[in-house]
């Protein structure tokens, strides 16, 4: 990929996707293969059906903003896209959800994105700070598919069907990566409210990452196993292959003041794992 803004492919090709999975005959208590790893992708799972819909409603809401200029209507078009891709997204992990509810989680996130959100709409914030959090969100999202992508080690003892379900919602989070940016920089957004925006939304996805990940494990009755504990550093901080060091230099690259979300990153990894696993999804359009 290019390292000129100028340069840089904004936006490939964004193909709608129906992902292949039967989710209704469930799957096991521990798909990741141990308690924590498991209870961690699940908050996870659990924060897209409302994250993912803010998303889409912040890009839908600044949309009309855009000039009617023709040289934004590849913009347009790809906006579509990725609110079309983020829709299946919420559609599968709401299956997953269900699965989880069955096995006695609870969804504690469903609850904790809407309040927040009415709480930052009645104060008036502008849409634009809106499209900033999805900004600093799909930042979010993309660097944990390129870790996905560079370390496949991290999920190599999920079942294959919960493998291929991430990697898939990981292919189209590093594909669409750029939208939201791109948007938020056709709009004139402003340095500062992205970095901003950017602090608050990690905060917040540090702090409910944490409490569902740790209520999840109260109700699979691990939380107080020390397995559990030793995984969760083992995962967070092993020396080489520690999230927290795999995600750090990508997270802080989100405050150069020239970041954009395709500056050294490749749509590559993303589309090699979909054309080898050509049978997991149907194209279902390009808009
Ligand atoms: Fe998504
Ligand atoms: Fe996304």
């Amino acid at each position: 990929m290019n390292t000129t803004t100028d340069t840089i492919d904004h936006s490939p090709d964004l193909t709608i996707r129906k992902f292949l999975i039967n989710l209704e005959d469930g799957f096991p208590r521990h798909w990741h293969g141990d308690a924590f790893q498991t209870q961690l992708y699940n908050a996870l799972s659990m924060s897209f059906p409302a994250g993912e819909q803010a998303f889409i409603d912040s890009v839908r809401d600044c949309l009309p903003m855009l000039p009617a200029d023709a040289k934004y209507d590849a913009l347009r078009t790809s906006a579509k896209n990725f609110i079309a891709q983020e829709a299946t997204h919420r559609r599968i992990h709401e299956r997953y959800n269900a699965v989880l509810e069955k096995q006695g989680l609870v969804n504690h996130w469903q609850d904790w994105i809407p309040k927040r959100l009415a709480k930052f709409k009645a104060k008036g914030v502008h849409p634009l700070n809106f499209l900033a959090t999805t900004v600093a969100y799909e930042h979010v999202t993309a660097v944990l598919a390129d870790v996905m992508f560079s370390h496949p080690e991290l999920i190599e003892r999920a079942t294959p069907d919960m493998q291929a379900l991430w990697r898939w919602h990981s292919s189209e989070e590093s594909e669409h990566r750029s939208l939201a940016f791109d948007l938020y920089t056709a709009l004139g957004g402003k340095y500062k409210n992205r970095i901003v925006c950017y602090v608050i939304a990690i905060f917040w996805f540090t702090v409910e990452t944490s409490a569902q990940t740790a209520n999840n494990l109260w109700h699979d009755k691990t939380l107080f196993k020390p397995s559990t504990w030793w995984s969760g550093l083992v995962y967070e901080f092993h020396p080489t292959k520690g999230m927290f060091w795999l995600m750090g230099k990508p997270m802080l690259a989100f405050f150069s003041r020239d970041f954009h979300p395709w500056r050294n990153q490749s749509v590559e990894p993303a589309r090699q794992w979909l054309n080898a696993h050509a049978e997991r999804w149907q194209a279902v359009g390009i808009a």
